[in-house]
């Protein structure tokens, strides 16, 4: 199959990209990405020595209406995979705008050159944040009506809304996944894992905002990139997919399993302002995914968070080359405002 995967030099698409290449022989990826400061192409580095011609890199938009119909006719893409979005909470609160260009015009953008195309199949990634916060008991199913609260979160519902329209419309072939929260390698030091273990390890305070009470549903990234496979090739068009891995934790406990595992102190933690808007929680039902699709997460968090801190410390060039520029400058602004 001769897939196009969009945002393949993120966190998500990298793993994504490795898994599928390693585990089927079939597979052409063509991977479009814009590579803004989340996007590294480093991740994907000796990919095309290891692959061969079955791994291909296009830097580009998915908001560009010329360069995709070109992309998807020089490489006869038969799946389009979207991971492609701006990503982070946090810098949707700070600047909203490229979140609607990318997540909103950029959705509608490849849907529409897809269709046209013919794609045979289109998945598009999404969120459990698109369902809003959760009191203290019950979990997001499928049927959950949307009710998104950041910038980040009504841009990627947004999408969603697109892509039922597609297939209503037009008949489009689009299966919707939506995740909780991911963890594991490549994840940019902004989000809350990597950001805290690298503070910790250079023992700064570590920014919690709030009470640190709030809770997210966390996956290790291969069990999600298990789900979005199985979504390419077993989902029903027109459906939406939930995954998660049934791990719900406050935040203090995450830094807390973080803290013990690098041997640093808590009196590291520090409470800071809260972030506007924030989400109190998040819990994950998955048990269409389970019936439908066969999904069934792999790790568990002990083993998937060893696997982390593992990986961050053999890759400490990796975290000096993507902490640069436009990271430096949102950080110093972001939390320089919430002491
Ligand atoms: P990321 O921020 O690490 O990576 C995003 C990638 O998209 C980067 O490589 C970036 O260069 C690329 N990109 C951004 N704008 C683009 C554009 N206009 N055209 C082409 N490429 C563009 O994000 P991630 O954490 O890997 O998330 C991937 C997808 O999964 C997103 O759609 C996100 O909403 C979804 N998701 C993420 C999580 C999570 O916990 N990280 C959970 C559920 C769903
Ligand atoms: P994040 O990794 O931004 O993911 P999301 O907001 O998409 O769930 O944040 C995870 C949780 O960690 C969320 O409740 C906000 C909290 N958090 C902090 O307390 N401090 C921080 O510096 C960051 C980045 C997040």
């Amino acid at each position: 199959m001769r897939i196009l995967v969009t945002g393949g030099c993120g966190f998500i698409g990298t793993n994504y990209i490795r898994r599928l290449l390693s585990h089927d022989p079939d597979a052409v990826v063509v991977n479009l990405d814009k590579l803004t400061y989340a996007g590294n192409p480093l991740n994907l580095d000796g990919a095309a020595e290891e692959f061969g011609a079955r791994y291909r890199f296009v830097r580009g938009d998915i908001a560009d209406a010329e360069l995709l119909p070109r992309v998807l006719e020089e490489h006869g893409v038969e799946a389009v995979v979207n991971f492609a979005a701006e990503t982070h909470v946090d810098r949707s609160i700070d600047d909203p705008a490229p979140f609607l260009t990318t997540n909103v015009l950029g959705t509608q953008n490849l849907l529409e050159a897809s269709r046209r195309y013919g794609v045979e199949q289109f998945v598009h990634v999404s969120t459990d944040e698109v369902y809003g916060s959760l009191g203290p008991t019950g979990s997001f199913t499928e049927g959950t009506p949307l009710a998104p609260n950041s910038p980040y979160s009504a841009s990627k519902a947004s999408s969603d809304h697109l892509c039922r329209a597609y297939h209503m419309t037009y008949g489009f072939p689009v299966v919707i996944t939506r995740c909780s929260n991911n963890y594991g390698p490549y994840q940019f030091p902004e989000k809350l894992i990597p950001l805290m273990l690298t503070k910790a390890e250079n023992d700064e305070p570590l920014p919690v905002y709030g009470d640190g009470l709030n809770v997210r549903d966390w996956i290790y990234v291969l069990d999600h990139c298990l789900g979005v496979d199985l979504a390419l090739r077993k989902g029903a068009p027109g459906e939406i997919y939930n995954f998660g891995a049934d791990c719900e934790k406050t935040n203090l406990e995450v830094i807390r399993t973080l803290l013990q595992i690098v041997g640093k102190p808590e009196s590291l933690i520090t409470f800071v302002a809260d972030r506007p808007g924030h989400d109190r929680r998040y819990a994950m039902g998955y048990d269409k995914a389970r019936r439908e699709l066969g999904f069934e997460p792999e790790y568990d968090f002990a083993e998937g968070m060893r696997e982390t801190v593992a990986w961050y410390q053999n890759n400490r060039d990796w975290l000096e080359n993507v902490r640069s520029g436009s990271y430096i400058d949102f950080m110093n602004r972001w939390y320089g405002e919430r002491k």
